[in-house]
């Protein structure tokens, strides 16, 4: 690849996946895009930056040939939480968004396009524990019947205009940079921050809630090493599995506990448990870890440790 857009360039995952794209392929050779939000300093700084809306195909397709892109990364969704609240905003940025991503790299013969998915795919009649990669795929927000959707028409591509498009289920992702915007996973990320700041957290879901997650440096790799992977290999495109850790909240707050032994949780359910608990508890991930050699490396306590390490820089330096 010579010349990557990413979509969403300020978004959780997008911001921190510019600057390690920016580090594997040179500065110069990653834009960042957005639709109105201002990026970091840092990704604005390091490389070439551009404001458009993804659902105007036109926009989509000047800013590619501008600058001679050749891989589209999309990371601009509109999350679970936020979807329940606005159906229509949801459907338009992820579907339409979606198929002029699709449509720009089929009409410029692009080497590559990433287009991410979600274990908001499953739905009430996925098995709970170890979610195959082949399961029944019936979801109950408008986030997961998009990204269902996302997955077909990449395969669809694939299959029918033979494009290189990829994609991975990410569980919930946990980090300490950009906060996530309006997923049902976002307390994972919420109740360190304000472990260090409060010292307590109101959890909007259960202390029983167990998801999927992944701390961001395996979220980073596992989407670096997809993109890297040989094409040629891959018997699935657009909907891997991705495994990395599984756990309740409970167990995350006894896991600050045991470098913060006064943190204090409650529970304050919402409209977010009925999302939670129409997701499995983990997934099988047996097959990214056969077609592109897939292997997290962290676990509950080694983020936490680090976690609240880096929060706790922060909020000493007034950051936070
Ligand atoms: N983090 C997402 C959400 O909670 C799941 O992919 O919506």
């Amino acid at each position: 690849m010579k010349k990557i857009l990413i979509i969403g360039a300020v978004g959780q995952i997008g911001s921190e996946l510019t600057m390690t794209l920016r580090n594997v392929y040179g500065n110069e050779n990653v834009i960042a895009s957005t639709r109105k939000t201002l990026p970091s300093d840092k990704v604005k700084e390091s490389g070439p930056f551009e404001f458009f809306d993804t659902t105007n195909r036109e926009d989509l397709y000047n800013v590619c040939k501008k600058y001679g892109v050749d891989c589209i990364v999309n990371m601009a969704a509109i999350l679970s939480a936020v979807g329940e609240q606005n159906p229509m905003l949801a459907w338009d940025v992820n579907m339409n968004g979606l198929i002029n991503v699709l449509e720009v790299a089929r009409e410029m013969q692009m080497k590559q396009v990433l287009v991410p998915s979600s274990i908001a795919v499953f739905g009430p009649g996925t098995p709970l524990d170890k979610a195959p990669q082949e399961t029944v795929l019936k979801p109950t927000t408008m986030y997961g019947v998009t990204k269902v959707a996302g997955e077909l028409l990449a395969d669809y591509y694939v299959r029918k205009y033979n494009l290189d498009v990829r994609g991975l289920r990410y569980p919930g992702i946990i980090s300490n940079e950009t906060l996530p915007g309006g997923g049902t996973t976002d307390y994972a990320v919420a109740i360190y921050f304000e472990a260090v700041k409060h010292g307590k957290y109101t959890c909007f879901v259960k202390e029983d809630t167990r998801l999927p997650m992944m701390y961001m440096p395996d979220c980073l790799k596992a989407t670096v090493d997809l993109m890297q992977a040989d094409f040629s290999k891959l018997k699935h495109h657009s909907d891997f599995n991705v495994g990395a850790m599984s756990f309740s909240v409970a167990e995350m707050a006894d896991s600050i506990r045991k470098y913060m032994p006064n943190f204090q949780i409650e529970y304050k359910p919402d409209f977010r448990q009925a999302i939670a608990d129409s997701w499995p508890d983990s997934v099988d991930d047996t097959a990214a870890r056969n077609e592109w050699g897939w292997k997290p490396s962290f676990n509950l306590d080694a983020m936490t440790q680090d976690m609240l390490k880096v929060i706790g820089e922060k909020h000493k330096l007034g950051l936070i």
